[in-house]
């Protein structure tokens, strides 16, 4: 009996394994961890917007270092963005498909919850 559990087990893993990761998440992997800096710590979890440091001057400025919000950049801004690094960001390395998959993923994952007929999980 206990094979049997063991063995059941085993084959839904690697029936599991075998599975192609979904675009989504292939967008959510190359946001999370792009070839070089995350770009979460700057653009938020969904691409919001994050502040980055703040800090005052010696003149006693409040001065305030901010991701832009991505939520609504088209696909050219991302393309431009990722591939020039605009101010503080830093330049990427990624291909135009990778860069499009990040896109997909931050349009879909912002997308209301009504719209949504995907098994995501939040
Ligand atoms: C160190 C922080 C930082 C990281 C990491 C970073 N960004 Fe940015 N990003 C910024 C800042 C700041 C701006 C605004 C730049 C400006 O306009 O001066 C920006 C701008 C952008 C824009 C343009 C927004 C618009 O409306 O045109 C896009 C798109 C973007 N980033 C996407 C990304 C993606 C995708 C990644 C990861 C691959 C990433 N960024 C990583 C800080 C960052």
């Amino acid at each position: 009996m206990r094979h049997i559990v063991f063995i059941s087990l085993f084959i839904a893993i690697s029936l599991h394994s075998e599975d192609f990761i979904s675009r989504f998440e292939y967008g959510q992997m190359l946001y999370e961890n792009p070839r070089g800096v995350s770009c979460v710590p700057c653009h938020g979890d969904r691409g919001e917007g994050k502040i980055i440091a703040s800090y005052i001057t010696d003149d006693g400025k409040q001065k305030i270092l901010k991701g832009a919000d991505i939520r609504f950049a088209t696909l050219e801004d991302m393309l431009k963005a990722v591939h020039n690094g605009p101010g503080v960001m830093p330049k990427y390395f990624l291909t135009n498909d990778e860069i499009e998959a990040i896109y997909e993923y931050i349009q879909k994952v912002n997308q209301p919850a009504d719209e949504n007929s995907t098994d995501m999980d939040w």
